[in-house]
């Protein structure tokens, strides 16, 4: 489906993703990969666990999506647990990296002997030419605020809008693509700023969500 600069395609990353092209930057919040059990007297209360558990939003992603070849720079979220097998695969293929925090305000309570999940984490990695093009505030690499509410969209992992915007506006160039898009809050902020953007999901359900948010914003 078309909306102005979007291109938007209901299917699986892994078959669309080769025929697209080369992008400027690759930004996405993929499936995270980490043990989704526990959570003990809270677990009742965190139905959004369930939601990531029933749509396999903790089953990982394929790393070798993240190609060079392809995109000059990458914006990634991760969980605490991915960090030690991405950061070595991007230190390998690219000029630069930086990891970049998100302060949740709002984390989902747990009662094991682990930490709150209160850090969210996203790696910025860019080849030469493409480094963080934003202004000095925004190129902050914490960045502090509260989860999107499950219920606003029917999704458990919406990223906020706000951060989308800020994480837009330090990536170079013009094309932007999210193959994992969800409800399409990356599309949503790269539109705003006047960019180009590809993005991929294969729920028909999250796919209508991000048609007509992007539709909006466009
Ligand atoms: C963490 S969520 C992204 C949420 C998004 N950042 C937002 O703000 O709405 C990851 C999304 O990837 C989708 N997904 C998982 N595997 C996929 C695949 N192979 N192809 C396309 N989409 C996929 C899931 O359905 C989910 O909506």
């Amino acid at each position: 489906m078309r909306i102005g600069r979007a291109e938007l395609y209901c299917g699986d990353a892994y078959e669309l993703l080769p025929a697209l092209g080369r992008f400027d930057a690759l930004v996405t919040d993929p499936p995270y990969d980490f043990k989704a059990t526990g959570g003990g007297e809270f677990r009742k209360v965190r139905g959004g666990m369930d939601q990531i558990v029933a749509e396999g939003l903790d089953c990982g992603f394929d790393i070798k999506i993240i190609d060079p070849l392809q995109f000059s720079s990458v914006i990634v979220f991760a969980h605490n647990d991915q960090l030690h097998r991405l950061l070595p695969h991007l230190a390998g293929m690219f000029r630069r990296y930086a990891v970049c925090i998100w302060r949740k305000s709002n984390p989902m309570p747990v009662a094991n002997r682990h930490y709150q999940p209160d850090l969210e984490f996203y790696v910025h990695a860019w080849l030469e030419g493409f480094h963080p093009d934003g202004a000095m505030v925004e190129k902050r690499r914490s960045w502090d605020g509260k989860a999107a509410p499950r219920k606003d969209f029917n999704h458990p992992t919406v990223k906020p809008l706000d951060l989308m915007r800020k994480i837009i506006v330090n990536t170079a160039g013009n094309s932007v693509c999210d193959p994992f898009m969800g409800t399409g809050t990356t599309g949503v902020a790269a539109i705003e700023k006047g960019r180009r953007f590809v993005g991929i999901e294969h729920n028909p359900r999250h796919f209508e969500t991000a048609c007509r948010r992007i539709e909006a914003a466009a």
